[in-house]
């Protein structure tokens, strides 16, 4: 990984200089800030300007965003999209998000947008939460899932941002991303984890930009939107009592209203967000075992501490590296101790009895 230095110079290099300068021979990653946010503006917009290159030409790129890295691609391009799913091993009627600059661009992708999803875009975006709009014709197939809606967000990274905005100056419409993992695997939530686990899939010239520890840690919000109300798909950083507050309803997690049999959202499925090692619900780990809880709870002898997150929010954080180091240190069961609570911890226990369900 390059240093603040050699990421001042990157821009100036060749890509292949670059891959050689920062070591990665597979695959590139291009270092565009390691102290996030301060780097960005003076030192890497040719970098990411390569990298809007790069999407456009129907390459993937891997990059940060405030929740996980996504695997991206141009939403509009049927062959790089299939890369997508052939490099994650997804199923192919799984639909994925399109990621967009700025919520003047959703009426591209989205028709008969509701009164209160504007106001929930205007609230949180950019920002750690989805939408599930009536698509338009610029959403094909291969995008939805062959459903009649699309999935939208915002990021808020400052890289995605950057990249996203590039990509629409080259004449591009989103940028369609899953988190950047295997199918049913752990989502990444830096830079080194997705190299780990796309390394052996990605080709040359498919590019990873590093962008530092995502700061929320767990996916987006996943909001319905095609129905009078809406309806939490999937929890996250932007919690029912935040939605309720901005839209005087009283929704909670997976609203009855929601038709959730009908829509395919493979984060859905029983197993998911899952490391190798065996995901236990339980704050009695024994000799040996993996144990992931808030600093407050001791370790117990013999333990294998992996994460002592302050709060719940340091929780989301830590949570996927630390199920990824218990696979690293070859444990075969890891004891979480999941935080209580309606906020972020709602979407921790959410992504937690999904890794342990197997
Ligand atoms: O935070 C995030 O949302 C990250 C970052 C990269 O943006 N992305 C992410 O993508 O988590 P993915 O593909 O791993 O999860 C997106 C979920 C999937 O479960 C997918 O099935 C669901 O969104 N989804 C996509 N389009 C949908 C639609 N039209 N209706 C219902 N669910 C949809
Ligand atoms: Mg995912």
């Amino acid at each position: 990984m390059g240093t603040v230095e050699e990421v001042r110079v990157s821009g100036q290099l060749s890509r292949a200089k670059l891959s050689k300068l920062i070591g990665v021979k597979t695959n590139r990653l291009l270092s565009a800030t390691i102290i996030p946010m301060t780097i960005i503006s003076n030192c890497t917009a040719s970098v990411i300007k390569d990298a809007a290159l790069a999407l456009k030409e129907g390459h993937l790129v891997a990059f940060p965003t405030e929740t996980v890295y996504g695997l991206g691609a141009d939403a509009t391009n049927a062959k790089a999209v299939a890369r997508i799913y052939e490099v994650k091993g997804r199923p192919t009627d799984h639909p994925l998000i399109v990621h967009i600059s700025s919520l003047e661009l959703l009426d591209k992708w989205a028709r008969e947008i509701p009164e209160y999803a504007i106001k929930l875009a205007r609230a949180f975006w950019p920002g750690p939460m989805t939408l599930v709009l009536n698509k338009t014709d610029l959403a094909q197939d291969f995008i939805t899932g062959n459903q009649d809606t699309v999935a939208i967000r915002v990021p808020s990274h400052v890289v995605s941002n950057k990249l996203i905005k590039e990509f629409e100056n080259l004449g591009g419409f989103g940028v369609a991303a899953p988190s950047a993992n295997r199918f049913g695997r752990v989502s990444p939530t830096n830079a080194d984890a997705v190299s780990q686990e796309m390394v052996k899939f990605l080709s040359p010239d498919d590019l990873i930009i590093d962008g530092g520890n995502c700061s929320v840690g767990i996916e987006s919000t996943i909001i319905n939107c095609t129905q009078d109300l809406p309806a939490i798909l999937r929890p996250g950083a932007i919690t029912p009592n935040l939605i309720n507050d901005l839209l005087e309803t009283n929704i909670g997690i997976h609203n009855a209203d929601n038709k959730l049999s009908q829509i395919k959202t493979s984060g859905m499925l029983s197993t998911h967000y899952a490391p190798k090692a065996k995901v236990i619900l339980s704050s009695e780990p024994e000799e040996g075992d993996g144990y992931i809880a808030l600093l407050e709870h001791l370790t117990p002898p013999g333990v294998i501490r992996l994460a002592s997150p302050r709060n719940e929010i340091e929780f989301a954080q830590v949570l996927y590296n630390s199920l990824r180091l218990a696979d690293e240190k070859n444990l075969s069961k890891v004891f979480v101790n999941s935080p209580l609570g309606d906020g972020i911890a709602t979407a921790i226990r959410d992504r937690l009895t999904k890794a342990s369900t197997n």
